[in-house]
C-alpha cells in the first residue's frame, strides 16, 4: 500500500489473536503497521507481533525491490511492534537500528545478539536525513511505555506516531460503527492511564503540519485530521465526550438490574440525551470502561457481598482507578438483605478519585424494588438530567 510516493505501508492483520495484550478481546482482529521510507537512504517503521515476521519480511522485500534498508527506526520496544528486531538484524546486519537509550536498554532485556549491532542512539528532538525526506524524533514516554518515541516526517508532513492515534481491529476487515468506537476502547484501555503524557504529545504535534498520521494499529489517518486531534484531547484532559449516563451494575437474582431498567427508562423519559448500560459481570471490561470515560456522568448500581461489594463492580473500580477517572457525576443504588453496606463501599473507594461531585440521592433496595425505591429512583434521574 502507498502511503506518498516514498512511503509505503509494510504492516500485518492478525486474525487469530485471542487476547490482545494478553486481556482485551478484539472481534475484529488486530493490525500491526509498519512502514518504509525509499528515499537516498531507507528508512524502515518498527517491525510486527512475533507470529507474522515472514509475512512482514516479505511486505518489507517487495517494497525494497532489490535494495537493502538503512535504518531500523525503532519507536517502541512492546512486542507487538518489536518481536522482530533481531529476524530484521540477521538478514540486514548493516542496517543501523535507530532508537533512545531507554530503547537499547529494553532491547537488550528482550534480546540476545550474537556479536555487535548497528545502532544509533538519538535524543529528542534530533534530526535524520534520508536525503529528501528529514526526520525529527519526538519522544512521547509513556504514551504508552517510557522508551516511546514519535517521527515526524517534515518533507511529506507525516506523523509516525507509535500507539497514540491507533485502535482494536484489523485494516482487512471494515468496522461497521467507524473508528471512534474501538479507538476510544483502546485508548481507554491502553493509554487512559496516561492522559498528561498524551497532552504533552498533542503540544508537541501542535507545532507540527501534519497531514497524515501513520499510527502503529489501525488505518493511516489522511483526512479530517482536526476530529482526531480534538478527540485525543478530549480523551487525555479526561473531560466528557458525550453529555449522557452510564449505569453500571451487577445482579444477582435480578433485582438491582430491575432497578437500573427503571432508573435507566425514567432518564430517557426526562430527557436525558444518552443512557448507557453495562452489566459488568457480562459485556466487556473494556468497553465499560470507554463508556465511562466517554459520559459526564454514571450511576454505580451493586449488591453487598461478603460485607463488600460485587467482586466484577470493585474490578471495574480498579480499572477507572487505574486509568485516573475523574472530574464526573456519580450516582449510587446498592442491594442488600440484612445489612446493605455497597453504597458505603463504593464511597469509599471512590474518595480516592479526583474531581468527582456525587448527586444527593442515593437507592438502597432491600432484596427487591419497592414503591419506596421506584419513587427514589425518580428522584434520582432529576438530579441527573439536572444540568
Ligand atoms: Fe501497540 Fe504499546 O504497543
Amino acid at each position: 500500500m502507498t502511503i506518498t510516493n516514498d512511503i509505503k505501508y509494510i504492516g500485518v492483520n492478525d486474525h487469530d489473536v485471542d487476547l490482545f495484550e494478553g486481556q482485551y478481546d478484539v472481534p475484529l482482529g488486530m493490525a500491526y503497521n509498519s512502514y518504509v521510507i525509499l528515499d537516498d537512504k531507507i528508512a524502515v517503521f518498527d517491525t510486527v507481533d512475533i507470529h507474522f515476521g515472514e509475512e512482514w519480511l516479505s511486505n518489507l522485500e517487495a517494497a525494497l525491490n532489490g535494495k537493502t534498508p538503512d535504518y531500523l527506526i525503532v519507536q517502541h520496544m512492546e512486542p507487538d511492534h518489536s518481536a522482530n528486531i533481531k529476524t530484521f538484524v540477521d538478514k540486514y546486519p548493516q542496517a543501523e537500528i535507530v532508537g533512545n537509550a531507554k530503547t537499547f536498554q529494553m532491547m537488550d532485556q528482550f534480546f540476545s545478539f550474537e556479536g555487535e549491532t548497528n545502532r544509533k542512539e538519538v535524543k529528542n528532538g534530533e534530526t535524520l536525513s534520508l536525503g529528501k525526506h528529514e526526520l525529527t524524533f519526538v519522544f512521547a514516554p509513556m504514551v504508552h511505555w517510557p522508551e516511546v518515541m514519535v517521527t515526524y516526517d517534515s518533507t511529506d508532513k507525516v506523523l509516525f506516531s507509535a500507539d497514540a492515534f491507533g485502535k482494536f481491529g484489523a485494516n482487512d476487515v471494515e468496522d461497521p460503527e467507524g473508528w471512534a468506537c474501538e479507538a476510544r476502547r483502546y485508548y481507554f484501555g491502553i493509554v487512559g492511564k496516561f492522559g498528561p503524557q498524551a497532552q504533552k504529545l498533542l503540544k508537541a504535534a501542535a507545532d507540527l503540519d501534519i497531514q497524515i498520521i501513520c499510527p502503529l494499529h489501525g488505518p493511516v489517518l489522511s483526512e479530517n485530521l482536526e476530529y482526531y486531534l480534538n478527540i485525543y484531547n478530549t480523551w487525555s484532559s479526561y473531560e466528557p465526550e458525550d453529555e449522557g449516563v452510564l449505569i453500571a451494575y451487577t445482579s444477582v437474582y435480578g433485582n438491582t438490574k430491575k432497578a437500573v431498567e427503571i432508573l435507566a427508562q425514567k432518564l430517557e423519559e426526562k430527557g436525558c440525551p444518552k443512557v448507557a448500560v453495562c452489566d459488568l459481570a457480562r459485556d466487556d471490561w473494556a468497553e465499560n470502561v470507554e463508556d465511562a470515560f466517554r459520559y459526564s456522568k454514571m450511576v454505580l448500581a451493586t449488591t453487598t457481598y461478603n460485607a463488600d461489594i460485587f467482586p466484577f463492580m470493585r474490578e471495574f473500580l480498579d480499572h477507572l482507578k487505574e486509568r485516573s477517572y475523574k472530574n464526573r457525576t456519580i450516582g449510587l443504588i446498592e442491594n442488600g438483605t440484612w445489612a446493605p453496606t455497597a453504597a458505603k463501599t463504593m464511597m469509599k473507594i471512590l474518595e480516592e478519585f479526583k474531581g468527582l461531585t456525587f448527586i444527593d440521592t442515593t437507592v438502597t433496595i432491600r432484596s427487591a424494588v419497592s414503591e419506596e425505591n421506584i419513587a427514589a429512583l425518580d428522584q434520582m434521574a432529576d438530579e441527573l438530567c439536572a444540568k
